[in-house]
């Protein structure tokens, strides 16, 4: 089989993360796989069920019958369908990042999800984000980064977005949602949150995003020599 490149961009909530791997998958022609979106799938539908994310004996009796597909249109844009039903736009609710973010912390979870994560990567050229794609999921990457931002200037970014759906939450409300999600996603026991000596620390808190992107797109190029 033909060799396939694959890109991990792992770090924290608000990084800018899908925004720089959307537009490095264009450039590349690689194929963006948002993982978080497939955990958002997952606290979805266990919430549709009433089915609380801290209840491991719930979550392991209902998990099967958790349907989840990633398709992509020809933009490139990932869709996610649980049991045939495209949820994209139901997933990207703040309630739905924390329940995303509760329900990742179980083992039983993480394994289940594993497979379809990689499976992507086998068949793919791809670009993928999350927290723990360098250090669990594609540990032979061939390009790992680390992309963050201060604490402030990723709530400030969430807040921007979320205004501009019309929501009316408060810049300290996104701001503590911020650092309730890392540290929830950085102190949970199975593959949490953390750069690896592996990965590449890109700080975007002082960077436009076009920096950022060519910035990466210069190391994925020299590193995979495309
Ligand atoms: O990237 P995101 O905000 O859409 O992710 C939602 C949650 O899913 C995040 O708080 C933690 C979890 N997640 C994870 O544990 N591992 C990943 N590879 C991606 C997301």
């Amino acid at each position: 089989m033909a060799k396939h490149y694959s890109i991990a961009i792992d770090g924290p909530a608000g990084a800018g993360k899908s925004t720089i791997a959307k537009a490095l998958a264009k450039e590349l022609g690689f194929h963006y796989v948002d993982t978080g979106a497939i955990y958002r799938t997952l606290g979805y539908f266990f919430n549709l069920i009433g089915i609380p994310p801290k209840d491991i004996d719930g979550i392991t009796k209902y998990i099967d019958e958790c349907v989840i597909e990633i398709e992509w249109d020809e933009d490139g844009a990932q869709h996610m369908f649980l049991n045939e039903i495209d949820v994209s736009e139901d997933i990207r609710t703040p309630e739905i990042s924390k329940i995303a973010s509760a329900v990742s912390a179980h083992k039983l979870v993480r394994d289940t999800l594993l497979d379809m994560q990689r499976d992507v990567a086998r068949k793919h050229n791809v670009i993928m984000d999350g927290r723990d794609i360098g250090s669990v999921v594609l540990p032979k990457a061939d390009v790992k980064f680390f992309l963050t931002a201060s604490p402030e200037v990723r709530a400030q970014r969430r807040f921007d977005e979320l205004k501009a759906k019309g929501s009316k939450d408060s810049y300290e409300k996104v701001l503590k949602e911020v650092n309730d999600r890392d540290h929830a996603d950085m102190t949970r026991a199975v593959a949490p949150l953390k750069q690896t000596k592996s990965h590449i620390l890109v700080d975007s808190s002082a960077m436009t995003v076009e920096e950022v992107i060519a910035h990466m797109g210069a190391i994925v190029r020299e590193k995979c020599r495309l």
